[in-house]
């Protein structure tokens, strides 16, 4: 077996122990959780901010228009929805798509850490400012969407954070599809400038050791 089946199995293990360990309210009236989705070894995470319809029913993230419009945006940086890896804060449908409460988020926030530690990727991409503000509750997405955020968390290995505008908002929003499709363009050059970052550090780090 190779290591991404290993990685990929590791990680289908995971979301079956939160199916049942999970304390969200939603459980009890949303069809199905839909757990992260994807490539358990991607450089980058994309995160949402809860299932919708579509999603609730299929049991995966991101299959409705707003995913379809995501794949679209995905393939103009040449990356297809497999390659990549997409969850939500929240795991579980909120009733007629109303946003999820603080407490269904904290409820689920302890499965989204583990899963973004264990792919540990060099970028988590935020789509809408739900997501983001559940990491940077200061920040205005309006203020900060397309520019790269670098916070050391205590709990999450990730440093590098791209928060965008939901690809739900700006589906028929004509100037935010604009800003969002522009945005998206930047992350191949964010990603390559993380990882010269990185590279520099590992020469620092072998520098201070010889
Ligand atoms: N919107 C989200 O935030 N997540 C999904 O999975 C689908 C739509």
């Amino acid at each position: 077996m190779n290591n991404t089946v290993d990685r990929s199995e590791e990680l289908k293990k995971i979301h079956e122990r939160w199916f049942v360990d999970c304390e969200c309210e939603l459980k009890n009236i949303a069809t199905q959780p839909v757990p992260g989705d994807g490539n358990s070894s991607s450089e980058i995470v994309f995160i949402g901010e809860a299932p919708g319809k579509e999603e609730d029913k299929q049991g995966r993230p991101f299959v409705g228009a707003a995913g379809k419009f995501l794949a679209e945006m995905l393939e103009t940086i040449k990356l297809k929805r497999e390659e990549i890896y997409i969850t939500n804060i929240v795991k579980y449908r909120p009733p007629n798509n109303r946003d999820p409460l603080p407490e269904e988020k904290d409820a689920c926030r302890a499965w989204l850490i583990e899963e973004l530690n264990f792919i540990n990727p060099k970028l988590i991409v935020f789509l809408g400012r739900h997501s983001m503000n559940d990491f940077f509750p200061n920040e205005k997405i309006s203020a900060v969407h397309g520019k790269l955020l670098i916070k050391k968390f205590k709990n999450i290995k990730t440093k590098h954070f791209l928060p965008l505008y939901h690809p739900a908002a700006a589906l028929y929003n004509g100037g935010m599809r604009e800003t969002l499709i522009e945005d998206f363009k930047k992350i191949p050059k964010i990603l390559e400038k993380i990882e010269n970052k990185e590279k520099e550090e590992i020469k620092i780090e072998q520098i201070k050791l010889f």
